[in-house]
């Protein structure tokens, strides 16, 4: 019987859905392993500069990895022949490469876009999979698209994951912080399970095409002050609401110093530093690459404050290598 009057629970929020069609999982991995499950997908080609959580979930489903190298473009290297039951992940890295999603998906026949850090691209009419938890307020969640399944799976009734939303909201980013390690770390032994009531209420409720409008301001802002020193250069033609700015300094150290700033930058991802079948490029870009804040909760001013950051440090680091280098 349902249940009517008394307290409120969450607003249903008035807003459609980003992705027309999408079937909720309560992570983007899940999402990934239902499709593999659903399509009997036997041989996945996986990127080595991807997370290892993304190995681990297509592990969980007994489908063989290969791994392929990417090229200073982000584009695939060696030959692939997918089609049937072999299948190719491509990740769509910070949604700034939409062109090679449509170069390979004319050239391969069974390709999976990874857009958990392209929320806003489409997919192209291809399988693809996302983790709105990247871009907006919630704390787990996974879309698939362009998929029919027979059946959905029931809706995960977890709500860990938000003790650490609330606590930044109510305290700042430390006093959260080891609430969403924890949170992050019991998100890697979910079960698959539908998008929870919560996440999908506060999704209902985003303002999406605010929030791509903002992150696409701030990114142009950013490539604009730091572009010269950035040895990352991205198509500004193609930009679909991207998830941060990856910055690639050739000045060491700059993570911990923006860190004493209050300038908080995620790593992508430290644990493949231990791989040694990495190419040199990929292992730059996993211990140099800085992925820069952009998202929709920031204004000019805080952006102007990540590039004063930056340009100090820079400056600095580099009158310190010109003065060695003359010692
Ligand atoms: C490239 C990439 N693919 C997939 C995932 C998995 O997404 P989720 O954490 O929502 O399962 C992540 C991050 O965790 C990721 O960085």
């Amino acid at each position: 019987m349902i249940a009517i009057g008394g307290y409120f629970e969450l607003d249903k929020g008035l807003s459609r859905n980003w992705h027309d069609g999408a079937l909720g999982f309560n992570s983007g991995r899940n999402a990934l392993r239902y499709y593999l499950r659903e399509h009997q997908v036997k041989c996945l080609y996986v990127p080595y500069y991807t997370c290892d959580s993304l190995l681990n979930a297509i592990r969980k489903e007994g489908v063989e990895i290969r791994q392929y190298h990417i090229d200073e473009q982000f584009y695939p290297l060696g030959d692939m022949v997918s089609g049937g039951q072999t299948a190719i992940v491509y990740v769509n890295y910070w949604g700034l490469f939409q062109r090679n999603v449509e170069k390979l998906g004319s050239e391969q026949r069974h390709l999976i876009i990874d857009n958990s850090q392209a929320f806003f691209a489409d997919a192209e009419a291809m399988p693809a999979f996302y983790s709105p938890r990247k871009f907006f307020g919630v704390a787990d969640g996974g879309y698939l698209v362009n998929v029919n399944v027979k059946a959905m799976p029931t809706p995960d009734n977890g709500v860990f994951g938000y003790t650490a939303l609330l606590m930044r909201s109510v305290d700042g980013p430390e006093a959260g912080h080891q609430a969403y390690r924890e949170a992050e770390a019991q998100i890697a032994n979910l079960p698959i399970a539908g998008m929870s009531a919560i996440t999908e209420s506060l999704l209902s409720r985003t303002d999406f095409d605010m929030a791509r409008l903002l992150r696409e301001r701030n990114f142009l802002f950013l490539d604009r002050h730091l572009s010269g020193l950035n040895q990352l250069s991205f198509d500004l033609t193609a930009l679909t609401g991207p998830m941060a700015y990856p910055f690639l300094p050739a000045a060491k150290g700059l993570r911990n110093f923006l860190i004493s700033q209050r300038v908080f930058v995620a790593q992508y991802w430290p644990e493949l530093l231990n791989n040694e079948d990495l190419s040199d490029w990929e292992r730059t870009l996993a211990g140099g690459l800085l992925p820069l804040p952009i998202d929709q909760r920031y204004d000019l001013n805080a952006m102007a404050r990540i590039v004063e950051c930056v340009m100090t440090f820079c400056n600095q680091y580099s009158e310190q290598e010109t003065q060695e280098a003359i010692a």
